[in-house]
């Protein structure tokens, strides 16, 4: 099983970002790591638009950042995502909250495995 070796941290405003390696279209997380802020930016030169990792009540939701309305990319703050496109905006699960968007972000499946995240990379 591939571990998240690699994993690097550099800032952007206030979340986190990761760049950790990804095995069999999975990508595996330092539990503890990710646990220690409630967002984090995971990032990889093969992923087309970074996803947001959200801790939630009952787990982690994994956003894909990428607007709905026209596809540009999103940027994340510790409210929510915002499109500098055209206006539209997020909350942190992912659902439309200010139009011309109106569908909810693309998610990835996330689970918890020896004390590891994985995020798979087929769309849900
Ligand atoms: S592409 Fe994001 S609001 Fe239009």
């Amino acid at each position: 099983m591939g571990l998240a070796a690699g994993l690097s941290l550099s800032g952007c405003g206030t979340i986190p970002i990761y760049k950790p390696t990804i095995t069999n279209k999975v990508i595996y997380l330092d539990e503890l790591k990710m646990a220690a802020n409630k967002l984090n930016i995971i990032q990889h030169s093969s992923l087309a638009f970074n996803i947001l990792l959200v801790k939630t009540d009952s787990g982690y939701t994994a956003l894909q950042m990428q607007c709905s309305h026209q596809n540009q990319p999103l940027i994340a703050t510790k409210t929510g995502l915002f499109c500098n496109a055209h206006g539209s905006s997020f909350n942190l699960l992912g659902k439309a909250m200010r139009e011309p968007a109106i569908k909810p972000l693309k998610t990835y499946e996330t689970s918890i495995l020896n004390h590891q995240i994985l995020i798979k990379l087929t769309k849900k």
